[in-house]
């Protein structure tokens, strides 16, 4: 098998950087481990900021979001019972956000691939990235094998190309190929405890809220869908909470001093996840690059994992087609140092509200007083929240 551009993982990362190279007329064939259901159905957040919305909708990905997705103007935030709402608008020059679900995303994108004859390979999993350094970049992969069962199954082939993208999350093959790079990385005493349930949204907006047990979100899937998180220790096991003891704990730590009430309703999923800052630099070697999270993992409580995928693959995709278009390398040379501008800013401000909301196990009284200075700061000072509201919704791309 042969193409120009071979990308593992059909995330929102490679899935979107197919169909951006589609537009542009270059082809691409994209390898994806998992079934089509298990990647259609995986819970991430879902906050889009303007420039990935921009960026769905001028790739022809934009017309489901815009008839189903939630526009939102700004974010509440809780603490010491006090409710605090931050108006991205007002603070940005008119920005805002998209409560859009990644499973939709990718549920968007897989159709438009599908439809355009685009190879879009499931069950395929990349095994190794290899001549990487070379012209002639190639990925070992296997159809229809079982994912991490040791070699049983399938068949091995080879796919050959001009320019291989690792898009395939943490857990992927493709950083390994890159010799010599550097990690910078953070882990966090706690993950958060999700659920999905079926009841309409407690509030319009998403409640971020900092309490002494510990952080508590309410985000939404849709006007029937609640989406709500809690604080856990990092080895919690999600079914060892009953529903009946995660709502009692939604209300302690979303509690206010108004007559604002927590809505229950049945939960349909329950899941824990870790949290963790992570760069690998360059995201670059040869003619291999890294995109999304293969790269990169920011903690979920600044919801800028999607959006720096979508940075990523729209910096490359734009690198491609000019050197395509050329003959220059000079933004594939530039691609990786672009990113990292980027990355780091959401780096920065995902670990920002992360310590910002989150009780710390072995936290000092000291170190709580702080976290309260700063919330008081973002709350009374248009300059602090301006930051805040800035960061939000979004960096530019490039
Ligand atoms: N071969 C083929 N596919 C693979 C392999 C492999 N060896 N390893 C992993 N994959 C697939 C995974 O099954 C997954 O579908 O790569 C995909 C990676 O997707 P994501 O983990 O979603 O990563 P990315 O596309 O970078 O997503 C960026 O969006 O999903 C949100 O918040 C999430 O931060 C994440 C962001
Ligand atoms: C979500 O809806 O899943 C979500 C929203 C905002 C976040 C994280 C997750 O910061």
């Amino acid at each position: 098998m042969r193409t120009t551009v071979g990308i593992i993982g059909a995330g929102p990362a490679g899935l979107l950087l197919a169909r951006l190279l589609h537009n542009a007329g270059i082809d691409s064939v994209v390898l994806e481990s998992r079934d089509r259901a298990y990647v259609e159905r995986r819970q991430r957040a879902g906050i889009l900021e303007q420039g990935t919305v921009d960026v769905l909708r001028a790739a022809g990905a934009g017309e489901r979001m815009d008839r189903e997705g939630l526009r939102h103007d700004g974010i509440e935030l809780r603490f010491s019972r006090r409710r605090h709402r931050v108006d991205f608008p007002a603070l940005t020059g008119g920005r805002s956000v998209m409560v859009y679900a990644q499973t939709e995303v990718c549920k968007d994108l897989i159709a438009l691939q599908l439809e355009s004859g685009g190879p879009l390979l499931f069950e395929t999993e990349a095994l190794a990235v290899e001549d990487a350094g070379t012209d002639r970049p190639r990925v070992r992969f296997r159809r229809g094998g079982e994912s991490g069962e040791g070699g049983e199954g399938g068949t091995e082939e080879v796919l050959e190309c001009d320019y291989v993208v690792g898009c395939d999350g943490f857990w992927g093959v493709a950083r390994a190929a890159v010799p010599d790079g550097r990690t910078f990385e953070r882990t966090y005493p706690f993950g958060w405890l999700g659920i999905l349930a079926d009841v309409a949204p407690s509030h319009d907006e998403l409640v971020y809220a900092r309490h002494d047990r510990g952080f508590a979100l309410l985000s939404m899937r849709s006007p029937s869908v609640s989406r709500l998180y809690l604080q856990v220790p990092a080895d919690t096991d999600a079914e060892s909470w009953s529903d009946e003891e995660i709502w009692d704990e939604l209300e302690r730590r979303l509690e206010t001093d108004d007559d604002w009430t927590l809505r229950r309703g049945p939960i349909t999923q329950k899941s824990v996840t870790p949290m963790r800052s992570y760069v690998h630099e360059p995201m670059r070697h040869g003619r291999l690059f890294l995109a999304g999270d293969a790269a990169h993992i920011v903690p979920p409580t600044g919801a800028k994992g999607l959006n720096l995928a979508v940075g990523d693959v729209v910096t490359l995709a734009r690198a491609l087609v000019h050197r395509a278009a050329t003959g220059s390398d000079e933004l594939l040379d530039t691609y990786s140092a672009t990113c990292l501008r980027r990355v780091w800013q959401a780096e920065r401000f995902s670990y920002d509200m992360t310590t910002l909301l989150h009780g710390a196990p072995d936290a000092t009284p000291f170190e709580e007083r702080l976290q309260l200075a700063r919330l008081d700061r973002i709350t009374s000072s248009r300059a602090a929240e301006t930051d805040l509201a800035e960061a939000y919704t979004g960096f530019p791309v490039g």
